[in-house]
């Protein structure tokens, strides 16, 4: 079993020691940048602008915030897929859950501004109110799974991550049921 303990301990202050630390932070932050550079790109592979930008000339506000809903939910759709391959083997896949989650985590926060489409039947001014809080709700009740799914891949927990998976799979579901989309 792996402790902690050493971490704990107080150790001789040694020039030699801290010398040679300094060195291996110099010599990690290279390969630190590279690393968050090659996940950036990844995350621009992605192609999808997440939060909205500038309507087009003549497009409705309405019509870019669908636009935008609609990206994102493709953009956690395509983290979803992801995500199912990789925590087959969460040691080895570490950082692309992390990369993937993070991903999935702006498009979440993204919808989450996002107006969802109006449902058919008509709807009072409140009506219409509550309906666009209880989708937040859900949104945030989404946001809590990715953020647990992020300390179970940290923790390269196998176990969590599949339970937060299916936790997903039920958000969407329950979203998508609750709104209307099929
Ligand atoms: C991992 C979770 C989720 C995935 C993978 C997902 C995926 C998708 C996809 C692929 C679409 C179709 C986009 C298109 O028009 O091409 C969509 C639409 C939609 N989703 Fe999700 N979704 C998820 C969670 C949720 C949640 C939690 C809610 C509600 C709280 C929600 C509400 C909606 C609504 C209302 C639409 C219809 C948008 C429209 O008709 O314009 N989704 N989703």
């Amino acid at each position: 079993m792996r402790t902690l303990d050493h971490q704990h301990q107080p150790h001789p202050k040694s020039p030699m020691k801290s010398k040679r630390s300094r060195t291996t932070i110099w010599l990690t932050l290279p390969l630190a940048a590279g690393l968050a550079l090659t996940s950036f790109a990844a995350i621009q592979d992605q192609g999808e602008p997440i939060t909205p930008t500038a309507a087009e000339p003549g497009q409705s506000a309405e019509d870019l915030n669908h636009e935008m809903f609609e990206k994102n939910m493709k953009g956690l759709m395509r983290g979803q897929k992801a995500l199912r391959k990789l925590i087959a083997d969460p040691t080895a896949n570490q950082a692309a859950i992390m990369t993937t989650l993070e991903t999935m985590e702006k498009n979440a926060v993204a919808v989450y501004s996002l107006t969802p489409p109006k449902p058919e039947e008509e709807l009072s001014e409140p009506e219409w109110a509550l309906y666009r809080i209880t989708y937040k709700a859900q949104i945030v009740e989404m946001q809590a799974t990715l953020l647990r799914l992020q300390m179970a891949a940290l923790r390269t927990d196998e176990e969590a991550l599949q339970d937060g998976y299916k936790a997903l799979q039920a958000h969407k579901k329950e979203g998508h049921d609750q709104f209307k989309f099929d």
